[in-house]
């Protein structure tokens, strides 16, 4: 496809199977995805099961205190091997009980001596790539794919700059939602504030989103936005703190990472598709230690507001997109420069 000029993607991509079906294997299954924290796996011979665009995917720390993921999928015949956390000497399929050590070797799979014909020290897990930045894990199913360091591209740098040390952060919660629209309509509304005036009262109450102040900024896959607080805010959240502004980043394909100006905080997840026109998220929120509780419960009922706000807009967006009637839309070429960048690199991957 030719240059996009002001124009959206044409709309039957956000809901044709066959365009998420390429998405996957283009994409999805060649990127890096944020996937929980070190404390989702606090001590040697703890899991947790989670997914990688669809591919679903084991954490494990072993024995030796290392990290790994696999390829959440029995060499037997196929079965989800592992579900939810916890902690575990081995990793037992449910099925016919083949059993992997936490390195991913397959121990034990019943008869197979007896009956010969399996060759155990070939059937391992698969392994994936997992690499961590902080206390963050990120995986990607690629094992080819660039190291994670280059592909957050001097985020860590820019995040510690702006006074939040990952490391001194604590977890707060993980909030879960599932959306009816398709995963892009969800990412190009994260990618654009240019709603924020007419649909976020309250976060515009707080945040400066004058495009004078609120700036975007493009990297290879990374898509910035960042911009100060009201020099005089008037909302339901005191942005006062250690950080002076809001920056706010889309990781390609999916991975949002939120800094809010305040105290010491980060929210970090995945955009995923479910399916062509529903899509499931989460948000791991993290603060600073000593962040007192009262602005803490703030700061969460603040973004849960945003989020409740979004909701309906990306919903109503796939309602209109559906009808067929219209071939695609128009991009503003500065307000919404993010979502071009966006749109061209899955243009990129697709073609
Ligand atoms: S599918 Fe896992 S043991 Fe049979
Ligand atoms: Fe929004």
């Amino acid at each position: 496809m030719a240059a996009l000029a002001n124009r959206t993607l044409p709309w039957s991509w956000y809901t044709d199977p066959a365009v998420l079906q390429l998405e996957r294997e283009r994409i999805f299954r060649r990127s890096w995805q944020y996937v929980g924290h070190v404390g989702d796996v606090p001590e040697p011979a703890s899991f947790f099961a989670t997914s990688v665009g669809d591919i679903p995917v084991v954490v494990v720390r072993d024995r030796e205190d290392e990290l790994r993921a696999f390829l959440n999928v029995c060499r037997h015949r196929g079965s989800i091997v592992c579900e939810g956390s916890g902690r575990r000497e081995t990793l037992q399929c449910p099925y016919h009980a083949w059993t992997y050590g936490l390195d991913g070797r397959l121990v034990t799979a019943p008869r197979s001596k007896r009956e010969g014909g399996i060759e155990t020290g070939e059937l391992g897990l698969v392994p994936l790539r997992l690499d961590t930045w902080g206390p963050l894990l990120f995986v990607n199913a690629d094992l080819d794919a660039e190291p994670l360091e280059q592909f957050l591209d001097g985020l860590p740098e820019r995040i510690a700059g702006a006074g939040v040390d990952l490391d001194a952060l604590r977890f707060l919660q993980r909030s879960e939602s599932e959306l009816d629209c398709n995963w892009k309509v969800s990412a190009e509304n994260f990618l654009e504030c240019y709603h924020c005036p007419t649909a976020h009262p309250g976060f515009s109450a707080v945040m400066d989103v004058n495009p004078d102040h609120y700036l975007l900024e493009t990297s290879a896959t990374r898509m910035t936005q960042h911009g100060p607080p009201r020099a005089v805010p008037h909302g339901a959240y005191d942005p006062t703190g250690e950080v002076g502004r809001g920056q706010f980043h889309l990781l390609f394909p999916g991975t949002v990472l939120n800094v809010m100006p305040g105290r010491p905080n980060l929210s970090i997840g995945p955009i995923v598709p479910k399916n062509a026109e529903r899509t499931s998220r989460f948000l791991d929120y993290f603060v600073a230690e000593d962040a007192d509780e009262a602005w803490v419960e703030e700061a969460l009922a603040f973004d849960a507001q945003v989020g409740i706000e979004d909701r309906t807009l990306v919903e109503r967006v796939q309602v209109g997109i559906r009808t067929g009637l219209i071939d695609d839309g128009r991009l503003l070429p500065e307000s919404e420069q993010l979502i071009a960048h966006f749109q061209a690199l899955i243009v990129d991957a697709l073609a």
